[in-house]
Formats: C-alpha cells, sequence, structure tokens
C-alpha cells in the first residue's frame, strides 16, 4: 500500500481531557470507487477533500459510516474490538444504500496499517480509546438523482475519552413520543447519514429540557422501545435483561451483541423481545424495574439513571449504576482493554 507521511506532524491534544471526536489524527486511509472497481487503498496525511459542490452526497445523502475502536496496553500491544463485524455491517449499509461493497479481510488490513502509522495517537488513559470512523460517500458531481458510479472510502482516526460529557454518571434520556427514528422498510437497520440527521430535532428538543438522549418508539404504535440515538437499549426487570429485538428498524449494535453473548457466557438470563412501554410501566409498579443501560461503540455500556415517559421523570436503581450495568461494563472493558482472556475471539492484534 503506497503511504505518504505528514511533514507536519500535529501537537497532540492532553489525553486526559479528550470528549468525544474533537481531535483526529496525522494521517488517513482513502479509497477511490470507479469504473466499477476499488481502486488500491491509500494511506495520506489528514487533510480536507476537494468536492465539486454538485457531489452527490452533498445533496441526496447517499453516505454511510462506522465505529470501532483501537486500544493499547501498557506493554505497547494494541488490538481492535471485533472490526470485522464492523465492515461486515458496512456492506450491508453499503447495500441497502446502493453503494459498492467493500472486501471485508483487505480493509480490516489497510485499516491495521492506518493504525500502526499514527500508534502515538492511541490513548491508554483509562475509559480511553483510538475511535475509528470509515466513511463512504457517493461521489459523482451530477445532480441526478440515482445511485452514482464513483464513490470515496475514507478512515480516519480521533482520540476519545467518554461518549457523554457526564461520564460513566447514570444518564437522563426523555422517550420521544412525537417524531420517529424509523419506519419498518426504512433505513433504520442501516449505518446511513441520514438517520443521524432526522434525529436532530427530537434531540435538540430533549437536551433543552434536560435530558442527554431521546429514547425512539416504534413508527407504527408509538408504544415498543427501539434505542437511542447512538446506542441500543437494555433493560432489567425482576432480574431478567431484555432488550429489544432486530425488527428491521433498529441498528444490529455489535456491542450489543457482545453484551447478549457476554450475558449467556455468564449464565444470565437474557432475552431479545419487544419491549413496551406499558411493560415499563408495570414494572415500575411493582417495583420490579431495576436496572437499564445503553450500548455502543462510543458509549461503552451506559446506564441509564432517569427515564422521562410521557413527561413524567422514573428514576431508576436511585439514579445509580445497577449491578449488572456494573457487572457487564467491568467485563466488556476487561475484554477490550486486556484485562481479561476473550473467550470470544473478539480482539484483532494489530500488532
Ligand atoms: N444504535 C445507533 C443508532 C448507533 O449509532 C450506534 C452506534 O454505532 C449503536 C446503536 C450501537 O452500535 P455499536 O454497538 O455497533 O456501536
Ligand atoms: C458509535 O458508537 O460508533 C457511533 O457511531 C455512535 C455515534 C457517535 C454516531
Amino acid at each position: 500500500m503506497k503511504i505518504t507521511l505528514t511533514a507536519n506532524k500535529k501537537v497532540k491534544p492532553d489525553f486526559s481531557k479528550l470528549g468525544f471526536g474533537k481531535y483526529f489524527t496525522d494521517h488517513m486511509l482513502v479509497m477511490d470507487y470507479k469504473d466499477g472497481a476499488w481502486q488500491e487503498p491509500e494511506i495520506i496525511p489528514y487533510g480536507p477533500f476537494q468536492m465539486d459542490p454538485s457531489t452527490c452526497v452533498l445533496h441526496y445523502g447517499q453516505g454511510i459510516f462506522e465505529g470501532l475502536k483501537a486500544y493499547k496496553d501498557a506493554n505497547g500491544k494494541i488490538t481492535m474490538f471485533r472490526p470485522y463485524d464492523n465492515f461486515k455491517r458496512m456492506n450491508r449499509s453499503a447495500t441497502r444504500l446502493c453503494m459498492p461493497e467493500l472486501d471485508v479481510d483487505k480493509v480490516v488490513e489497510a485499516l491495521k496499517e492506518l493504525v500502526l502509522v499514527d500508534q502515538d495517537w492511541i490513548p491508554t488513559e483509562p475509559g480511553t480509546a483510538l475511535y475509528i470512523r470509515p466513511t463512504m460517500i457517493a461521489y459523482d458531481a451530477m445532480l441526478g438523482v440515482h445511485p452514482a458510479h464513483n464513490y470515496k472510502f475514507f478512515i480516519i482516526l480521533s482520540p476519545v475519552g467518554s461518549y457523554y460529557a457526564s461520564g460513566m454518571k447514570p444518564t437522563k434520556i426523555m422517550v420521544e413520543d412525537k417524531y420517529v427514528r424509523a419506519p419498518l422498510g426504512g433505513t433504520g437497520e442501516a449505518k446511513c447519514m441520514g438517520n443521524y440527521a432526522t434525529s436532530l430535532l427530537a434531540g435538540d428538543i430533549a437536551n433543552k429540557k434536560g435530558y442527554e438522549q431521546v429514547l425512539w418508539l416504534d413508527a407504527q404504535e408509538k408504544k415498543y422501545i427501539e434505542e437511542v440515538g447512538a446506542m441500543n437499549m437494555f433493560f432489567v426487570f425482576d432480574g431478567v435483561v431484555k432488550t429489544p429485538e432486530l425488527v428491521g428498524s433498529i441498528l444490529p449494535g455489535i456491542t450489543r451483541d457482545s453484551v447478549i453473548k457476554l450475558l449467556k457466557y455468564y449464565g444470565k438470563p437474557v432475552e431479545e423481545t419487544r419491549v413496551s412501554l406499558d411493560e415499563i410501566q408495570e414494572n415500575i409498579e411493582k417495583g420490579t424495574f431495576n436496572e437499564a443501560f445503553g450500548s455502543g461503540t462510543a458509549a461503552v455500556i451506559s446506564p441509564v439513571g432517569t427515564l422521562n415517559i410521557h413527561g413524567e421523570d422514573v428514576i431508576i436503581n436511585g439514579g445509580e449504576m445497577g449491578e449488572i450495568t456494573s457487572f457487564l461494563y467491568d467485563r466488556l472493558t476487561g475484554i477490550q482493554y486486556g484485562r481479561y482472556e476473550d473467550p470470544f475471539g473478539w480482539i484483532v492484534r494489530v500488532n
């Protein structure tokens, strides 16, 4: 692979005050699709693209992305968490958006090279990681509404801390009863740009009311829980962990899948099922609504302390992180950071 190193390395930020997605490393990977085929990937200095103002993605949003993380331990060993699964999901998103699929093995190999080139940017402070953002955009300069013939795929890297400003403090989430995220048959299960643009208004209204995120309900009946803007949801009712089943309108999260596998591995009851607002209400009344948490690459395992349902705040587990949430946080991050053995084959070595 052709690698062009930058002559102007940036000054690194304070790795103990990273926040999420604010800093970018010195290099990026780019790969163009033209004449019906992906060209060779290249690593080049991080910098802007030149785009014609008529470029398709700017008008019709034919664009998809992924999110995964790399970690470095005290001995300098670098790993990534489930990268093959991210690129397989990217290919499913590509199919939904009429975009070309990637060669998963080849892209993971190229990504390893990029992570190695910028390995000094992998933070090692507790709770930090190198966030990896693969993206694919339609690149034709042309205003007709049609699947493009040219695409640009790129990967950028960002050293990150926790996704929520409040860190591991349980979040406040508002159930959204006016707007919906994705109907059945829509693009909910694809990681496409438009899903995020259309979620902004509800999120902004919730923020102004003091909530960090909205919890989406199903678009048909507004009765069943779907997910939060950047994470899948889990509820613990009377000791049983329940998560919305994958019906086509929610993102099949890789962290969600890891949580389910961890729970099964440790013999804890877990169900992928429909979770209704009625069931939440019943468990509140019976006093059996034990815990709620979200799962995601950026969010990791994120406890929910307050759920606002139809204007009423429900405080979960006294607003504190629950036992199962904290067990899962420990096990998942333990595997990711190499504190525990990985019996699942999720960890991919980079060096
Ligand atoms: N749901 C949405 C809408 C997301 O954007 C994300 C983040 O990627 C998730 C769920 C969690 O998915 P994953 O665990 O693969 O990061
Ligand atoms: C992720 O967790 O990787 C995401 O993509 C969530 C968000 C930053 C959009």
